[in-house]
């Protein structure tokens, strides 16, 4: 059997949360740590400019992302571990996508959808007002970064499913073309924590403005999770556990059996404010060990900075012969 290759990256747009936690960094830390796997992750920031970031925002979220991963653990010995912008050969192998990439398929994208149908809605006469065509050509942006270390398996939330189900498109129209070059990806989709809730119970995201940072301190982490949205039900009064964010959050985190037993605090009538204190505690043990190494290497970037140099010294081993092999399949190729 082949081996798999895992991939996956978090946009630079904002403070590190606990989405990106359990979605991808505890994930990716814990398969790190098994030698017989092969790694791969990064920080998208060519993708953030897609949202048109302020510059020193994006700045920072890149130390904070890469700090958070390293503090929690990351094993970079045992994972590649890079800025997706020191890898020149991704975008360069963007343009050779793109030229394999049909408008239509693009078109179809949701979130460049959704944007269009903002514009209608609010009833701007240019469907496409606002829209760069960084949005519109995110995921030929995505794909690359997947198929430039011949990724297996990308793990990623639910929203994200259908960018890798494009770069399968993308892959194998390309190879149709021009030789079986590319490797066919697929998503890996964790129903438990790939979509986790935010304060107000929509899709935890920095867009909404209702994430839980991971390295808040323990004051601003239990204020944060007291704000969590519940419903009137009074203490003593059994709760569900379907349509709860706490419910969510706790299950994201927690054991199977740590899960069950909450079901039956549920049943019994949990007072919201107690599952609050528990959910509160919960997160606290998990991140307390890590918060001094977090600020240590907030404090000292350039410790981060010499990690992601080598990253992307290793991660350039693999994508410069590569590159050179698609160039060559396209017919970029030496003269004499
Ligand atoms: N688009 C992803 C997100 O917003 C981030 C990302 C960029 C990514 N490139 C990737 C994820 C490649 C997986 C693989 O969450």
């Amino acid at each position: 059997m082949t081996q798999d290759v895992y991939l996956t990256g978090i946009t630079t747009t904002g403070t590190p949360h606990i989405g990106n936690y359990v979605g991808a960094i505890r994930p990716g830390i814990a398969a790190s740590k098994d030698p017989r796997n092969n790694n791969y992750y990064f920080l998208a920031d060519l993708h953030s400019l897609a949202k048109a970031e302020d510059p020193a925002v994006m700045h920072q979220s890149t130390l904070e992302i890469a700090a958070a991963w390293l503090a929690l653990g990351l094993d970079t010995d045992n994972a590649m571990f890079y800025r997706q912008s020191d890898i020149p050969e991704i975008p360069q192998l963007t343009w050779i996508l793109t030229s394999m990439t049909a408008k239509g398929l693009m078109n179809r994208a949701h979130s460049y959808k959704a944007m269009v149908q903002a514009n209608e809605e609010s009833g701007n006469k240019d469907p496409d007002k606002g829209i760069m065509m960084a949005l519109y050509s995110y995921p030929i942006l995505m794909a690359a970064d997947i198929l430039m270390f011949k990724s297996t398996k990308v793990p990623v939330g639910r929203d994200q499913k259908q960018h890798v189900e494009m770069t399968r498109d993308i892959a194998q129209r390309f190879n149709h073309h021009y030789g079986d070059v590319l490797v066919l990806p697929e998503a890996v989709i964790d129903d438990n924590t790939s979509v986790l809730k935010g304060l107000d119970g929509r899709k935890m995201s920095k867009s909404y403005n209702n994430t839980i940072p991971i390295f808040e301190d323990e004051k601003q982490l239990r204020k944060r999770i007291m704000k969590i949205k519940t419903n009137s039900l009074e203490p003593g009064e059994p709760k569900d556990t379907e349509d709860s964010t706490l419910f969510d959050i706790y299950r994201a985190f927690a054991t199977e059996e740590e899960v069950k037993n909450i079901e039956k605090k549920y049943a019994e009538g949990i007072a919201w404010g107690e599952m609050k204190q528990v959910l509160f505690e919960y997160i606290n043990d998990h991140i307390k060990p890590s918060r001094a190494e977090y600020q240590r290497l907030m404090d000292d970037p350039a410790i981060v900075e010499r990690e992601l140099i080598k990253g992307a010294e290793k991660a350039r081993e693999i994508s410069v012969p590569y590159i050179e092999e698609i160039s060559h399949a396209v017919g970029i190729r030496k003269l004499g």
